[in-house]
């Protein structure tokens, strides 16, 4: 069971010491949360900040673009030291150039979806993905509630990969924290993302830890 601790929820004016901290705490990767202003209502990082949080850790550098047309910025990610990108299905008409374009680059391939998305769409693109993200809020903040309706998108997704015999993990993302995570996690995730439950206090580190404790691993 991987742990993505999101710096959304960091204090950006401590970025390093809050990325150190989690880092020491076990966690398995940094999520960034690329926001455009477009694709959700709220405006947050770009390429500068996925190289500072490159230069605060060796953990891979896991970044969620919510924005239009990603294939057409990717390679800023790229170059600014990603190691997994996960897109949107709903974010262009060309999910799959996108998702070339970042297997192209030799990073692990993501591919998220909205609450309301058909889950349908991973059908054909199993083959060509590392990840898949399945939001459990509304993208675009942080702090917000677990939808119910998730879980039982994540069994269903897990069903699927499972009949699809796909190589993927199955990420949760949006109101993940010490009450919601083993649901996810029995209802199919691998892969916990994880905003204000780690950062939302002044110890991320204990508060990555209860996290992990809650899972009961
Ligand atoms: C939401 C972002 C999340 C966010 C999660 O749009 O994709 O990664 O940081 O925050 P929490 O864990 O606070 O719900
Ligand atoms: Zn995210």
């Amino acid at each position: 069971m991987l742990i993505a601790p999101s710096v959304l929820a960091a204090d950006l004016g401590h970025l390093a010491r809050d990325v150190g901290a989690v880092e020491a705490a076990g966690a398995d990767w940094i999520h960034v949360d690329v926001m455009d202003g477009h694709f959700v209502p709220n405006l947050s990082f770009g390429p500068v900040l996925v190289a500072a949080v490159r230069r605060a850790t060796t953990l891979p550098i896991d970044v969620h673009l919510m924005i239009d047309a990603p294939e057409d910025t990717i390679d800023a990610y790229v170059d600014a030291g990603a190691d997994a990108i996960t897109v949107h299905a709903e974010a262009t008409p060309h999910p799959h150039r996108a998702l070339q374009r970042v297997r192209d680059a030799g990073l692990r391939v993501g591919l998220a979806v909205n609450p309301l998305t058909p889950l349908h769409v991973f059908d054909d693109a199993w083959p060509d993905l590392d990840l898949a993200l399945v939001m459990s809020v509304n993208p675009g903040f942080g702090g917000q509630s677990f939808l119910a309706s998730a879980t039982r998108r994540l069994e269903r997704l897990r069903a699927a990969r499972d009949a699809a015999g796909a190589e993927c993990r199955i990420q949760v993302d949006g109101g993940i924290d010490v009450s919601t995570a083993r649901g996810a996690v029995d209802a199919g995730a691998d892969v916990l993302v994880a905003g204000s439950a780690v950062f939302g206090g002044n110890d991320p580190g204990a508060r990555l830890r209860a996290l992990r404790g809650s899972l009961g691993t």
